[in-house]
C-alpha cells in the first residue's frame, strides 16, 4: 500500500515523508542532501565540517542540485560558526540542526529569519534545555545511534521525551526501515531521523572500501561506544585503528592529538593565538573540560581517514548499531520509496489487527 503519512515534521519542514537524513561529518555533503530531498525526505548538509570560506559554495551546490527545502548542521564551538548562521539565513535554508552550543539569542535570531531549529539530543533534560532554548522540533537520538551518543536507547529515550515536551519530536538511532518509522509514529514521534542508513547508499560519498567494511559488519556488539577518540562517547565499527586507540595509555592519546591540532591548526591558518581562543570556546561549552578539549583533534583527522579517504583500517567508521542489519547499498530514491511501503503495509495489517480481522504472530 502506497502512503504519505503528513505530519507535524513534514508541515514544518515541506518535506513529502517523514523522513529526515541527519547531519554526518564529511558524509552529508551537498548531493546526498540534495538526493533525499529530491526523494521526498528532508536533508541536513554536514555544515559543522565545511571549511571557513566555503559554506556559501556549499549551500549554493545544494541549491544547483534540488528545488526542495533542506536543512544545515552547525556546532557554536566550530570556527566559522558565525559564517554558518549568516549563511543559512541569507539563503532562507528552511531549517538547522545542532547540539547543546547556541544560546536563546542565537536561537532567537534564525527563528526571527523563519529557520526552523530542530536540535539533536540523546538526553531528557537535553531535550527539556533545548526546548526553554526555543526549539521548535527535537530529534532524539537513542544511545544505538552513530556519532555521539548517549546511553539510554530509543526505547525508553523517545516515550520520556514525548511525555516532556510540547514540540513535534523525531525519533533517530537505530531505524532503517518502514517498521522503525510506523513504530516512532505509534510512539507519538513526527518522523524518523537516520545517520547511518543514509551513509549506506549510493549517493553516499563514503569510498567503497570503508562502505564494504560497513556492510560486512553484522554484529550489532562490535559497533561500540568508545571515549578513546575525543574522551566522549561515541560509536564505532569496530576495527583495527579503533582497537589501537583504545590500548593506548592516556598520555599517549593526549600527545598524539596535539600532533594532529597542530598539523591542523596549520591547515586552519589559525596560528597560536587562534588555536587557544579556539580552545577556551570547546572547553567553555557544555561538553568542554581539557581532556575532551586536546582530544578533539583527533577526531576530525581519523574519522576523514576513514570516510573520506576510505582507509577502513587506519581510519574511524562512525556508525550506529543499525549498520549490522543493513545488507546493501540503495539509493536515496529507492530506500525512502522502500520504506513508504513498507509502513504502508505495516499500517494495513494493524489496521486490520484493531478491526479484530486477523491475529498478530499467529502462524499463517
Ligand atoms: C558517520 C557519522 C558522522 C556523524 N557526524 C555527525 C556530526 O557531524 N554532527 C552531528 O550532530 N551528528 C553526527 N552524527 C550523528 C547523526 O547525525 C545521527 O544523529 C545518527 O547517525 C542517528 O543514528 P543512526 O545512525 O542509528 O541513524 C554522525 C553519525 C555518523 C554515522
Amino acid at each position: 500500500m502506497a502512503t504519505t503519512l503528513r505530519t507535524a515534521l513534514t508541515d514544518r519542514l515541506g518535506c513529502t515523508f517523514p523522513i529526515v537524513q541527519t547531519a554526518m561529518g564529511w558524509v552529508a555533503d551537498a548531493r546526498l542532501t540534495a538526493a533525499t530531498c529530491n526523494a521526498g525526505g528532508f536533508g541536513f548538509l554536514a555544515g559543522a565540517t565545511i571549511e571557513p570560506g566555503q559554506v556559501d559554495a556549499a549551500i549554493r551546490d545544494v541549491k544547483s542540485r534540488t528545488g526542495r527545502p533542506f536543512g544545515v548542521n552547525f556546532h557554536m564551538f566550530q570556527p566559522n560558526a558565525e559564517e554558518v548562521l549568516e549563511a543559512v539565513i541569507r539563503h532562507g535554508v528552511r531549517a538547522v540542526s545542532y547540539g547543546r552550543g547556541p544560546d536563546a539569542a542565537t536561537i532567537r535570531r534564525l527563528k526571527d529569519a523563519g529557520v526552523v531549529c530542530m536540535p539533536t539530543v540523546g538526553a531528557l533534560k537535553h531535550a527539556v534545555k533545548a526546548v526553554e532554548l526555543g526549539a521548535d522540533i527535537v530529534t532524539v537520538q537513542g544511545g544505538e545511534g552513530g556519532g555521539h551518543t548517549g546511553a539510554v536507547p530509543t526505547t525508553i529515550l523517545l516515550p520520556q521525551v514525548l511525555d516532556a515536551v510540547k514540540v513535534p519530536v523525531v525519533a533517530a538511532g537505530g531505524f532503517s526501515d518502514g517498521r522503525g518509522l510506523v513504530a516512532a509514529l505509534a510512539w507519538g514521534a513526527s518522523g524518523i531521523a537516520m545517520g547511518t542508513r543514509f551513509l549506506l547508499t549510493t549517493d553516499s560519498p563514503v569510498p567503497s572500501a570503508s562502505l564494504k567494511r560497513y556492510l560486512e559488519t553484522r554484529d550489532p556488539t562490535l559497533i561500540k561506544v568508545s571515549t578513546a577518540v575525543d574522551g566522549l562517547p561515541q560509536r564505532f565499527v569496530e576495527n583495527e585503528e579503533l582497537k589501537r586507540l583504545e590500548g593506548m595509555s592516556l598520555p599517549a592519546r593526549l600527545a598524539m592529538s596535539a600532533r594532529y591540532a597542530r598539523h591542523w591548526g596549520r591547515e586552519a591558518g589559525l596560528g597560536p593565538l587562534g588555536m587557544a581562543r579556539l580552545g577556551l570556546k570547546v572547553m567553555a561549552g557544555d561538553e568542554g573540560g581539557f581532556r575532551t578539549t586536546v582530544m578533539a583533534a583527533n577526531l576530525p583527522t581519523l574519522v576523514q581517514r576513514g570516510v573520506v579517504a576510505g582507509d577502513p583500517v587506519n581510519g574511524l567508521l562512525p556508525s550506529g548499531q543499525v549498520a549490522a542489519v543493513i545488507e546493501r547499498l540503495e539509493s536515496c530514491e529507492d530506500l525512502i520509496v522502500r520504506i513508504m511501503r513498507e509502513a504502508g503495509d505495516r499500517l494495513a495489517a494493524l489496521a486490520e489487527l484493531a478491526a479484530g480481522n486477523s491475529k498478530q504472530g499467529s502462524p499463517t
